[in-house]
């Protein structure tokens, strides 16, 4: 039987730009004393710009149980071991799902225009037939060793990728980490991408817990941007994003904007120093999460009564009077990003500039 090992053309195109040329890549190097290197190790999508279906077959233990590391709307995420002992995780499309194709073929146009020190890489993508005759594709990434960050916030039963809470400098970095990311696919892509799904589960940590902005299954390209910021087009857009994430506009039927990735920043942000789901059972009717820290701060509470508790260490405290100060900076950052009103929301670049300075602030 003919089996098709066919790769998507877009990230076979993305890739050829690294495509390995002799003399770029010599097998070996000599460092700056003149002595020889180990052998020198092009990045990982030019050695498997060619994953087959096999290899991602044996990388994972044949998609195994044990090997799952994620599941999601369209399909597995399965961690894999390359032949050189590089790690890499497997997102295998459900294919019988209704908009996984779709979904697929978003993420592929997204990621091959898109690299960024915090946004997922893609090494490569692999569209074929199984030797079953079952239609199969995939996308591969570097592999995050610590998880998403919604298992470090939200502690669980299973402590598979956080032994401990996150510290403060630690959450002020992953927040720029994000901001950085997004700033980036607002303003400075040459087409403005809007990510559509921002939350904890889609922000993936390394070892150094860097985060990098994942799952670009539902991003949207916004070519006609208005001077208000929205997609320029006569039909409006609908939407699935993740509840208490969406900004509020899409729900009646508003356009696709970059405000609306600012607004599921803001809830991230404060989600992420409070330590409080915005779909927390104590968040209905009027009540969001949003309006609770805004409520909190305005009736005199101080910012340290609302953030996550664990946050108030020792360590912390011995900010002195900075923790305070520094925790209402960012949580007027994220009340000011979680507006109800698109228009009245900041712009990430100044999100970027604001949580730099709040860093600095703290901790210099
Ligand atoms: N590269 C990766 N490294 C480690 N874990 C990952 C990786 N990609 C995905 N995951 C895990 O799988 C989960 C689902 O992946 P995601 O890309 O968000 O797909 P979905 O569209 O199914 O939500 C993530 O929340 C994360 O826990
Ligand atoms: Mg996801």
């Amino acid at each position: 039987m003919l089996v098709v090992y066919s790769y998507i053309a877009c990230v076979s195109n993305r890739n050829s730009r690294y495509l390995p040329k002799k003399t770029k890549y010599p097998q070996k190097n000599r460092n700056s004393r003149g002595k020889r290197n180990s052998v020198f190790k092009p990045p990982l999508e030019v050695q498997y710009l060619n994953l087959s279906y096999a290899q991602l077959v044996e990388a994972t233990d044949n998609f195994s149980f044990y090997n799952l590391i994620g599941e999601g709307t369209y399909g597995s995420v399965f961690k894999g071991k390359l032949g050189g002992g590089e790690l890499i995780a497997v997102k295998v499309l459900d294919i019988q799902q209704q908009g996984a194709f779709e979904s697929f073929m978003v993420e592929c146009e997204a990621l091959r225009k898109i690299r960024h020190r915090n946004i997922l890489n893609i090494l490569t993508a692999c569209s074929t037939v199984t030797p079953s005759g079952s239609e199969f594709k995939a996308l591969v990434f570097d592999y995050m060793p610590s998880g998403n960050l919604d298992l470090w916030v939200h502690p669980k039963a299973d402590q598979k990728f956080r032994s401990r809470n996150l510290t403060l400098v630690e959450r002020v970095n992953i927040a720029i980490d994000v901001a950085t990311a997004i700033n980036y696919l607002h303003n400075h892509c040459p087409t403005p991408v809007a990510h559509c799904d921002l939350k904890p589960s889609n922000v993936l940590l390394n070892e150094n817990l860097t985060a990098h902005i994942a799952d670009f299954g539902l991003a949207r390209f916004l070519q006609n941007i208005n001077e208000k910021g929205y997609e320029d087009q006569s039909s409006s857009v609908a939407i699935m994003g993740s509840i208490g994430y969406v900004p509020p506009e899409y729900g009646v039927g508003n356009h696709i904007s970059l405000q609306g990735d600012v607004y599921s920043y803001g809830i991230l942000l404060i989600e992420l120093f409070t330590g409080k789901r915005p779909t927390d059972a104590m968040f209905m009717d009027e009540l969001t999460l949003q309006k609770f820290v805004e409520n909190q701060l305005s009736n005199g509470s101080q910012a340290a009564q609302v953030v996550d508790e664990s946050l108030l260490s020792k360590k912390t405290r011995n900010l002195g009077e900075r923790f305070e100060a520094g925790l209402q900076l960012i949580l007027g950052v994220g009340l000011s990003c979680a507006k109800v009103r698109p228009s009245e929301r900041i712009d990430i670049k100044d999100v970027v500039i604001q949580l730099v300075e709040v860093r600095q602030f703290l901790f210099h």
